[in-house]
């Protein structure tokens, strides 16, 4: 048994939303390099640091607290959405942070911890993970700009004090991460805790319409080169194409767009947009981007518009271990008997990444509404210590 202890891991949670606290509720503001994501990583690593753990911040702000030459990995991110919540990913960090500081008070097993920086994807997609897993060199994610126009390195250089070395994905043996599960199912069903089977795939491209610029006045309807109504005929075009050949669980959307220059009397020149797609199936990924790769360069070409695709990046559907799957479904029969299912995940996590290298697993609590990235995001207590507890459980079991 690993003691964990539910008040102390409560605090911590608590603690850490005060780095960006903003809005009604418990609303979190803190974008990956961020002052307060910042001022968060160094308290963190303060508090690894107390719990016996080593803190190593790397080349790009992963934050890992390291117990052992080898052990198992525990944590999640704790960067958030621009308008975010107090518990996606910072759940998964802090309930890692006691597991592996009850499992130090106890003598065993060793346990790691890590808060990967924007899985948030301000730069894009999981974007510290993606770089301490390889798929993305730092040279390329460097070149990434986030929407306002910064690019990585300059947001990464904020962090250059602290940072160190990279640490070798061999010294652990598997990851487990904890998160809200940031969907309606678990509290639908009235059930405590879901062990995920499996993370779906994404895609993820900037698209830039251009047109002319012109006045809102004077400018004819049939002579107007208008970047947002290529947008909005694109946006048509591609709901009822997807119809053909998605499921219900396909997701896409366009969440970010920026009309150039934004102002209600001129024709805008440019529409810069973000074009995002989920699903269980990397051969249904494919066909999305083929039909968004075409239906764009039609409309552009109907309405005379310039068009520019931007870097495509993406992580494909990936399965979760047998073994530690197990694991967690053995503990959260005993802490929570009957009241757990097993599920996929729609959201994306850094445990998409980490499965490239090592076994991986990961474990939901309900939430609240189902709502989040919201201020309004939220877990009841007792379902965060059920969690806390099942994790504890499922370490215990792989001694
Ligand atoms: C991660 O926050 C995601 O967008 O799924
Ligand atoms: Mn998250
Ligand atoms: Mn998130």
């Amino acid at each position: 048994m690993i003691p964990v202890q539910p008040e102390r891991f409560l605090k911590d949670l608590h603690d850490l939303r005060q780095f960006g606290a903003a809005g009604v509720g418990k609303g979190v503001v803190r974008p990956a390099y961020s002052e307060a994501d910042i001022a968060a990583r160094q308290w963190l690593a303060g508090r690894m640091q107390a719990a016996g753990l080593q803190p190593q911040f790397d080349p790009v702000g992963n934050l890992f607290g390291i117990a052992g030459e080898t052990s198992l990995l525990m944590g999640s991110h704790s960067d958030s959405q621009p308008e975010g919540g107090w518990l996606d990913g910072a759940l998964g960090v802090v309930a890692g942070l006691e597991v592996a500081r009850a499992a130090q008070e106890a003598g065993g097993p060793p346990v790691s911890v890590v808060s990967f920086q924007d899985e948030e994807g301000r730069w894009g997609v999981t974007t510290g993970s993606t770089v301490w897993r390889g798929k993305l060199s730092l040279d390329e994610a460097d070149r990434l700009e986030d929407h306002g126009g910064l690019s990585f390195a300059e947001a990464r250089a904020r962090m250059a004090d602290l940072a160190g070395d990279w640490v070798p994905a061999d010294r652990f043996t598997g990851f487990v991460e904890a998160h809200i599960e940031q969907g309606p199912w678990l509290e639908k069903t009235g059930e405590k805790v879901g062990v995920v089977e499996a993370i779906v795939g994404i895609r993820d491209m900037r698209i830039t319409f251009a047109g002319q610029q012109n006045h809102a006045g004077t400018t004819p309807m049939h002579l107007r080169r208008d970047a947002f109504q290529g947008l909005a005929e694109f946006n048509r075009r591609i709901n009822a194409r997807f119809a053909e050949i998605v499921t219900p669980a396909t997701v896409w959307t366009i969440g970010h767009v920026a009309l150039t220059p934004s102002a209600s009397s001129i024709v805008p020149g440019k529409a810069v947009f973000s074009m995002q797609w989920r699903d269980g199936a990397a051969e249904r990924l494919e066909k999305m981007e083929k039909i968004i790769r075409d239906t764009a360069a039609e409309v552009a070409a109907e309405r005379d518009l310039g068009l520019d695709f931007g870097t495509m990046l993406g992580l494909d559907p990936v399965q979760m271990d047998d073994g530690l799957q197990a694991a967690l479904a053995a503990a959260a029969e005993e802490v929570c008997p009957g009241k757990w299912r097993r599920m996929p995940s729609g959201a994306l996590h850094d445990a998409s990444n980490v499965s490239n290298l090592m076994p991986v697993a990961m474990l939901f609590v309900p939430s609240i509404g189902g709502i989040s990235h919201d201020f309004a995001e939220d877990t009841a207590e007792d379902d965060l210590v059920a969690g806390l507890k099942v994790l504890a459980g499922a370490v215990a079991r792989l001694q």
